[in-house]
């Protein structure tokens, strides 16, 4: 299928810095990376939930609910997995334009096309946190039994077993999702919006 030619960017009259002012804060991609099980959609949804209490603009882009739609014409291929994140990354970078603080909770196993939805957006704008338990716990947790069918060969290109997962070299947060407390997490999620200048501090 060829692109299309002769498409004309076209200016909006309310702009991000418009929504942001009008909602009394900025907003930005916390991109949740971590293998299967890591507690990546746990984390987001707890976080989303205290930002939405305390009257923020939020919206939580999970994996397993994304591809039950947009991107529901997609495997765990490497090149449908690229294609995964870069409908992602584009549709995360339109939700800031709009003025909303986005998690996405997503494996995204490789480093490059994390870079690519980093690309994506001004400095700053993307805060990776990586949900770095451990294979083996993740394992041990199986909360969808999907370890255990990958082990037995059921499920091909499993992250972690029969498909690679890159851990970030330099996150914004490196969370340890293995042994820590939801609530440890939480917290270290939210002083780092409040030190991204994303969030005020409480009073
Ligand atoms: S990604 O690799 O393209 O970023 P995504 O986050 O959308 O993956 O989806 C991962 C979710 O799909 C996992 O949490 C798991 O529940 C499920 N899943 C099914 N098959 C696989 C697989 N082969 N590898 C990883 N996750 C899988």
């Amino acid at each position: 299928m060829a692109a299309a030619t002769n498409i004309v960017w076209h200016e909006a009259s309310v702009d991000r810095e418009a929504r942001c002012r009008q909602r009394g804060h900025r907003s930005a991609i916390l991109w949740f990376t971590g293998l299967s099980g890591s507690g990546k959609s746990t984390l987001a949804n707890a976080v989303n939930t205290v930002l939405f209490e305390r009257g923020l603009a939020t919206y939580v882009l999970d994996g397993d609910n994304i591809r039950h739609g947009l991107c529901k014409d997609l495997g765990f291929s490497d090149a449908d997995r690229e294609e995964n994140i870069r409908r992602i990354g584009e549709v995360a970078k339109l939700f800031v334009d709009a003025g909303v603080i986005t998690l996405t909770a997503f494996v995204s196993p490789f480093r490059a096309d994390r870079d690519k939805a980093r690309a994506l957006v001004a400095d700053g704008d993307f805060i990776e946190v990586h949900c770095a338990a451990d294979l083996a716990v993740c394992e041990e947790r199986d909360p969808k039994g999907l370890y255990a069918k990958a082990r037995a060969g059921v499920i091909k290109e499993f992250t972690g077993i029969s498909s690679p997962y890159e851990a970030p070299d330099a996150p914004e947060l490196w969370v340890d999702t293995g042994s820590q407390s939801l609530e440890e997490s939480v917290a270290a999620v939210l002083s780092l919006l409040e030190a991204k200048g994303v969030l005020k501090a409480e009073a």
